[in-house]
């Protein structure tokens, strides 16, 4: 016999005592959806690296947002997919105001008025170059791209978005952003900020989704490099400063240390983006029968949460709230 008082074990041998200890409760208001837009209407292509995420026209996204809304979920965040022919080497297309995303903000905002809507602002789904800024002479400029990025958020704020999502890292985007922003009588626009956000392997079946991969090179120069911790505080720290509301990292599976550094270190709410190829890993091993993805899913999603974030974009988001209705 072994002679130990504690023993971890009491603590876990019944569900009833399990559930009274758990540190950590996953709910349905922690999800925020992303959903891919498309032209046209009534049609809804399945994401080939992405089973059972779509791209909606803008009728059918109205019934995905409906039919989330039932599950609990409240917050939505929209990404478009524009045609090559709408592309430009300035992103013109985000500040049209007829334009496919401005037009779906605002019907969306019309339509469901209780949900919070947040964007995306980044050059890549309008830029022929498929960079989030301004391409010249095979450069991605910085301060002339902040004008664009300023715009294209006043746009969306004008149309009813809750929550700016910057995600094209910049440097000082988010300052500028928030200024334009109060320029223009929005002071109650929230910006969630891609504080950290890593040049990652992980957002390959996104950029399949939206048509929106890079043209040449990669984002190496404006996304941080996956060695790196100490940078992300560094640009916790701007983004706080600038003005962010919340702070945003991404991935989250493979950083989860970044999640939980920002969540010791900041006062604002911590968010993780469950990105694309987290999604499509759990769901190709699923398919396989190599893990139980429903399983595996919930406890990914668990630990995003305890490891600090307040809130997780997924594409998961409707398949764990049904599981957490049950
Ligand atoms: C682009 C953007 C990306 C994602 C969100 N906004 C991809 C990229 O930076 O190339 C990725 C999301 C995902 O993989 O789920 N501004």
């Amino acid at each position: 016999m072994m002679n130990n008082t504690r023993r971890p074990r009491r603590n876990r041998k019944s569900a009833a005592i399990r559930h009274m200890v758990s540190e950590t409760q996953l709910t349905v208001n922690d999800f925020i959806y992303p959903l891919f837009l498309i032209e046209g209407e009534n049609t809804k292509e399945e994401v080939v690296s992405m089973p059972g995420i779509f791209r909606y026209t803008l009728d059918l996204l109205l019934e995905e947002i409906r039919e989330a809304m039932d599950l609990g979920i409240m917050t939505f965040c929209v990404f478009p997919s524009l045609p090559e022919s709408k592309k430009d080497k300035m992103a013109t297309e985000s500040t049209n105001e007829d334009g496919l995303y401005l037009v779906a903000l605002k019907t969306i905002k019309e339509k469901f008025p209780e949900v919070c809507i947040m964007t995306d602002v980044a050059m890549d789904p309008y830029s022929s170059d498929g960079h989030d800024g301004i391409v010249e002479n095979g450069e991605i400029l910085n301060d002339e791209t902040l004008e664009v990025l300023a715009k294209m958020a006043v746009a969306q704020a004008k149309m009813g978005a809750d929550v700016i999502g910057p995600s094209d890292m910049m440097d000082g985007r988010v300052g500028y952003i928030r200024e334009a922003l109060d320029q223009a009588g929005y002071t109650n626009v929230s910006i969630m900020s891609y504080t950290a956000k890593y040049a990652s392997a992980f957002y390959g079946p996104f950029r399949d989704a939206l048509d929106s991969a890079p043209k040449f090179g990669d984002k190496k120069t404006y996304q941080m490099d996956p060695a790196n911790a100490t940078e992300a505080l560094l640009e916790a720290e701007l983004d706080y400063m600038e003005g962010a509301d919340m702070l945003m990292v991404k991935p989250a599976l493979a950083y989860m240390d970044i999640i939980r550094l920002l969540k010791d270190n900041f006062n604002i709410p911590i968010t993780a983006y469950n990105v694309s190829g987290e999604y499509a890993m759990i769901k190709a091993a699923a398919e396989k029968g190599w893990l139980d993805g429903e399983k595996s899913m919930m406890e990914m999603l668990l630990s995003i949460k305890r490891a600090g974030a307040d809130a997780i974009l997924t594409y998961f988001a409707k398949d764990a709230a049904r599981i957490l209705k049950r």
